[in-house]
């Protein structure tokens, strides 16, 4: 396992020497994924802190961007893709793949019930945002390496 992954660093490694450009390397599609994600959830938290006002158009298209991540995000953990690229993603994703689907479809269940509902004002945008929040911290505690 381990020299199969210090392979897969140097294929990795020597791809992106000559690879014109990374953007369409799985790591650096998901990350790109997720950092959408985060925004979202920056844009929700603006309004919880009050920072921003109550706009039912941001909070709609926040949580709709966290459900269309997460139903495609598990397609991009290919094999082949456990390291480089200054990849997050600890190698429990391919070990568990199922679990860590259902990690990722946990998030567009909660998303969608959110969506539903829907937040009229700061303190339920705050409720949606800790719902949502929950399965950020329940895929990351296992998926992604801490740094
Ligand atoms: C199904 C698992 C899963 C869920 C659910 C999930 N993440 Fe992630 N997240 C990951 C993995 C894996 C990485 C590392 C990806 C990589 O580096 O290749 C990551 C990386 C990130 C990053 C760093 C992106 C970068 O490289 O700059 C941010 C920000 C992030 N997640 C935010 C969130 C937020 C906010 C939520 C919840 C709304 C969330 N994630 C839900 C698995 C998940």
């Amino acid at each position: 396992m381990k020299l199969k992954l210090v392979m897969a660093a140097a294929i990795v490694t020597a791809l992106g020497m000559t690879a014109a450009t990374a953007a369409d390397e799985p790591q650096v599609v998901r990350q790109e994924m997720m950092k959408k994600v985060g925004s979202a959830v920056g844009a929700l938290g603006a309004i919880v802190k009050g920072e921003k006002p109550f706009d039912a158009e941001v909070v709609k298209a926040s949580l709709t961007t966290m459900a269309d991540v997460a139903k495609d995000f598990p397609n991009h953990f290919r094999a082949g893709t456990e390291v480089g690229l200054d990849t997050e993603a600890t190698t429990k994703i391919w070990e568990t793949p199922e679990d860590f689907k259902a990690k990722s479809d946990e998030l567009v269940k909660v998303a969608e019930a959110q969506l539903a509902a829907m937040p009229t004002d700061q303190a339920s945008t705050g409720a949606a945002m800790k719902a949502v929040g929950a399965t950020c911290s329940s895929c990351h505690e296992t998926y992604r390496l801490k740094k």
